[in-house]
């Protein structure tokens, strides 16, 4: 089926997309090839490449690891995500991108979520509670929603608000997002504002889009791969900045090494290339910089037995070295970091912890007790 994939209200490529899939068998016409997606490579005879595009837009659909995905397809009556993918014309609300059927157009006008009202039918059956007895409106952002985690997309005060759950046994994530936020507000570390929110009684964070309908977001993961990375991969910090550098991202050395900083106290474990990015106006691709660290939640031994999260052991670490030890001597430069601004944030943390029904007060404790020594290994590295 013939399709123009679009940049906004920009048609960028004719494409065919295989029926009943979101496979892109051929592109027949490239018409604008500067708002191609970030990543994506024009080959010698002037097409784009089938499978950089097909890895970028099969990238959109939800990630079949997705928690509880089986159950909702099945009760939507839906074979798989890639069909969704197709269902919501690839709209998102992370970006800009679209795919418009050739044989009745739409407008982006019309159709884009971030001015126009979306139903919340495919986000309340990703939670469990899926419509009974009405037919489902498919149109919706959460059919291109990102990670592994159960999320849904929900405007709240007009306001596009992403609520995103924790796991088993601890739901510790929400309020992780929401310590990391403290954390990065008092060094000063751009971040996206996560706070914690309970539904049927679970625990989930909730924070506002960052993207609005002129920017875009673009993950580390498709910004490192405009320019071919043939070097060891204990090179990949260097490749990224040179990357950054090429694409013309201001600053790209410090807010990176501000975000390791970040992860290195609060024990992230996921920072892998999709966890990060850079934003950029759709219309005149102008950069507008480092993305607010977002997804932070996977911190503060949120995997560990309680008993264990003092013990000593190494810290996992992402995407640079494999643990913070190692990926924190990438960084050079701590002179802007004021370590005494984290004075007392244990009674922040203590606040938002005791909150949850999951984490009794020796895991509350013990968390405190790990972000403490956390500050002081750094202290002593910077020493
Ligand atoms: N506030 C936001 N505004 C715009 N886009 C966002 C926002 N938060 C997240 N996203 C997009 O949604 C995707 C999924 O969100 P997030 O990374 O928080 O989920 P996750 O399930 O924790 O992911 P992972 O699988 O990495 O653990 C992100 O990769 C990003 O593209
Ligand atoms: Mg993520």
């Amino acid at each position: 089926m013939s399709h123009i994939l679009m940049h906004r209200k920009k048609p960028v490529a004719e494409i065919q997309i295989a029926k009943g899939t979101s496979t892109i068998i051929d592109t027949i016409d490239l018409t604008d090839p500067k708002h191609l997606p970030i990543g994506v490579t024009v080959k010698r005879d002037g097409k784009p490449d089938i499978e950089d595009l097909n890895d970028w837009f099969g990238g959109r659909s939800i990630p079949a690891s997705r928690q509880n995905i089986k159950a909702a397809l099945q009760s939507m009556g839906i074979a798989s995500t890639d069909k969704l993918l197709v269902m919501c014309y690839g709209l998102s609300l992370s970006d800009q991108y679209w795919v418009n059927p050739k044989e009745s157009p739409l407008k982006w006008e019309d159709i884009n979520f971030f001015e126009n009202d979306f139903s919340e039918d495919v986000g309340d059956a990703l939670f469990g509670n899926a419509v009974q007895g009405k037919k489902i409106d498919f149109v919706s952002p959460n059919n291109t929603s990102d990670g592994i985690l159960q999320k849904k997309w929900q405007i709240i005060n007009n306001k596009r608000c992403l609520i995103k759950g924790g796991s088993d046994p601890f739901y510790q994530q929400p309020f992780n997002e929401t310590m990391t936020t403290i954390v990065m507000n008092r060094l000063n570390i751009p971040c996206v504002d996560y706070s914690v929110i309970f539904e049927d009684k679970r625990p989930y964070s909730i924070c506002e889009n960052f993207i609005t309908s002129e920017t875009e977001l673009v993950s580390a993961f498709n910004m490192h791969n405009t320019r071919l990375f043939l070097r060891p991969k204990e090179e990949l910090y260097e490749h990224y900045l040179e990357c950054c550098e090429e694409l013309g991202i201001a600053d790209a050395r410090l807010c990176l090494d501000k975000m390791l900083v970040a992860d290195y106290l609060t024990m992230n474990d996921d920072r892998h290339l999709n966890n990060f990015g850079a934003v950029r106006n759709a219309e005149s691709l102008k950069w507008l910089g480092f993305a607010p660290n977002f997804d932070n939640g996977s911190s503060f031994c949120n995997k560990e037995l309680t008993e264990d999260i003092l013990l000593p052991g190494i810290h996992k670490s992402q995407p640079f070295r494999q643990i913070h030890d190692e990926q924190i001597k990438l960084v050079k430069d701590f002179s802007w970091l004021d370590l005494s601004a984290l004075d007392g944030i244990e009674d922040d943390f203590l606040k938002i912890l005791e909150s949850s029904a999951q984490i009794n007060e020796q895991r509350r404790d013990s968390i405190c007790k790990a972000f403490k020594n956390r500050i002081t290994d750094l202290e002593r590295f910077i020493k």
